[in-house]
């Protein structure tokens, strides 16, 4: 997610759960080619498995842009196809793709000659009014057929015109039933629904139906749920929430000895105590503090007291 998932969010995630699937911002085709790629490609060797994800609709530049990512060794490249922004439509990317399978179909190709691992997409149901089932299979069909095997569905239309980025994620109504049944007709792929789920029941109620479930802003804005949901798929002990956050303290501090900035990290740990007693201080004592020159990990270790002394034991509980 852009402006959110970069490497140190990625990096805290993995902590949080270790069997899930970890996404990148979506970056450019064109950037990964010319672009600064130490920061555009920046990835943690604890990351794994991480997928880049790709924008672009030039089949030759896909191709390139793929190959470098599984060199940077990224596992997955996965294509965008649900973006509305206009900044993505003037490019003719994102979405508006939807519209486009041959030509999603020819960059899947080209994307797959050039890599050797797995290429996937992330799409819409459809743009505007379109909600003809037929023709949002048949786009699932061609790209499927250039060598696409896993489809991320974020289960809504996108509407190209008129609405924001932040509304279409909002207002176009979601039909699960496309993702549920698209599995059921074309089992030979992977199916991952996405959009709206926001607890461990929702997003467990859907691996009925799919072959999994990809959270978005709730993973963000509630990291622990990850956490939860990963204990409660995958096994293992439910690990508190400070206990967690300490073990991302060697990160931490070898960033920092790199010239990293404390703020940098702690800005995506900011809802690891939502819904808490004592998540607001937490936030709170973060943000305030992060900013400041020479701002170290003794901070986190402060909000982390201060949060504490609200909840008492109740903070690290599940
Ligand atoms: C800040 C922000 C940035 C996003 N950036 C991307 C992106 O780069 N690529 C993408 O496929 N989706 C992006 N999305 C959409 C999410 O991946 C997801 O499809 C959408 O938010 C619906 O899922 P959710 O309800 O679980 O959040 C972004 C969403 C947000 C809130």
């Amino acid at each position: 997610m852009m402006d959110w998932t970069d490497t140190h969010c990625r990096v805290f995630h993995r902590l949080l759960a270790p069997h899930a699937r970890l996404y990148t911002e979506m970056v450019h085709a064109n950037a990964v080619i010319l672009g600064d790629r130490s920061r555009l490609l920046a990835m943690d060797p604890g990351e794994h498995p991480v997928a880049l994800q790709l924008g672009g609709s030039e089949p030759e530049l896909l191709g390139q842009a793929a190959r470098i990512g599984a060199e940077h060794g990224f596992d997955e490249i996965n294509l965008n196809c649900g973006c509305p922004s206009d900044r993505v439509q003037a490019g003719r990317f994102g979405a508006c793709l939807m519209r486009e399978p041959a030509l999603v179909a020819e960059s899947v190709a080209a994307m797959v000659a050039r890599c050797d691992v797995p290429v996937t997409v992330k799409c819409r149901l459809g743009v505007d009014d379109d909600h003809e089932w037929e023709r949002f299979v048949a786009f699932i069909d061609t790209v499927a057929q250039a060598g696409c095997r896993m489809f991320v569905v974020h289960a809504r239309n996108a509407w190209l015109q008129g609405l924001s980025p932040k509304e279409n994620r909002e207002v176009p109504p979601l039909r699960y039933d496309w993702a549920y049944r698209l599995k059921l007709e074309r089992p030979q792929l992977q199916v991952i629904v996405n959009g709206g789920i926001a607890t461990q029941e929702e997003a467990t109620a859907h691996l009925a139906h799919t072959d999994g479930a990809m959270l978005g802003r709730a993973a963000y804005h509630d990291p622990y749920l990850l956490h939860r949901l990963d204990v409660a798929w995958f096994g293992g002990e439910l690990r508190s929430r400070g206990e967690l956050l300490r073990a991302l303290r060697p990160y931490v501090e070898s960033q920092l000895e790199s010239g990293v900035y404390l703020k940098h990290i702690t800005r995506h740990l900011l809802g690891l105590f939502a819904g808490e007693r004592g998540g607001r201080a937490f936030r709170q004592v973060l943000s305030e503090g992060a900013h400041k020159p020479g701002a170290d990990w003794s901070l986190v270790e402060q909000a982390l007291a201060v949060t504490e002394s609200f909840a008492g034991e109740r903070a690290d509980a599940a």
